[in-house]
């Protein structure tokens, strides 16, 4: 916790809403973001009006929000142009996984349990349960079982302290009853419900 209020300027604090619990690393720039308790956010990231949301994990070098410079009226500088758009809510939900150097367009919504993977350019919004990549991002796969995804999202785990999410997850587990083969050898995309 310490940690993590240490590696940020005072004047980061001043002007976003970051939990206590969230870890963020050195040399991230945030402008008008709220990030939710647990999310990592990785070196380098830069958010710019993002709302993020619990246990997210946003790789280095990934950019959300930013500037639209107005490209459409004669000049594209902020100096000389009072059309850039800089207004627009970019969102990320719960237990987001951002891969490095991704960039999220400013206002595209990332739904719950998502993934981003690396070196993506996101700009429509990102189902929920979803693993999404490339440029521009499509949906890839599905990132688990509808049914179980479900059962994920109705018990709120998010919202959890960690050793009480861990312990809900342990159980839904074996509830589940999702094999460890199956979770880790990249069977997602054979997921049948
Ligand atoms: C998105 C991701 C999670 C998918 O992993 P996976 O399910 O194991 O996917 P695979 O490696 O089996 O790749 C499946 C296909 O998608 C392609 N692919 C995977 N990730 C991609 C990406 N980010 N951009 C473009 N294509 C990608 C692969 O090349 C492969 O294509 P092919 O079938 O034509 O060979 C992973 O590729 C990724 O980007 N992880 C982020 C890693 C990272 O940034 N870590 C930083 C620390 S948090």
């Amino acid at each position: 916790m310490l940690r993590s209020l240490a590696c940020l300027p005072a004047n980061v604090w001043k002007r976003n809403r970051v939990s206590i619990l969230a870890r963020v690393c050195s040399g991230v720039c945030m402008n008008r973001c709220k990030v939710g308790q647990y999310t990592y956010i990785g070196r380098n990231a830069i958010l710019n009006g993002a709302v993020i949301g619990n246990y997210c994990s946003i790789a280095p070098g990934v950019q959300i929000g930013g500037m639209e410079h107005s490209y459409w009226w004669y000049s594209t500088s902020r100096r000389l142009s009072d059309q850039c758009v800089d207004d627009k809510t970019t969102t990320v939900g719960h237990d987001v996984w951002i891969g490095a150097g991704a960039v999220l367009r400013q206002g595209v919504t990332v739904g719950d349990g998502a993934i981003i993977g690396a070196l993506s350019f996101v700009n429509k919004d990102v189902p929920e349960n979803t693993v999404c990549f490339g440029i521009p991002a499509k949906v890839h796969c599905r990132r688990l079982p509808e049914s179980i995804f479900h059962r994920l999202a109705a018990s709120q785990y998010w919202g959890l302290s960690t050793r009480q999410a861990r312990r809900l997850l342990r159980e839904i587990e074996a509830e589940c009853r999702i094999s460890g083969a199956a979770k880790h050898d990249g069977a997602q995309r054979g997921w049948e419900d």
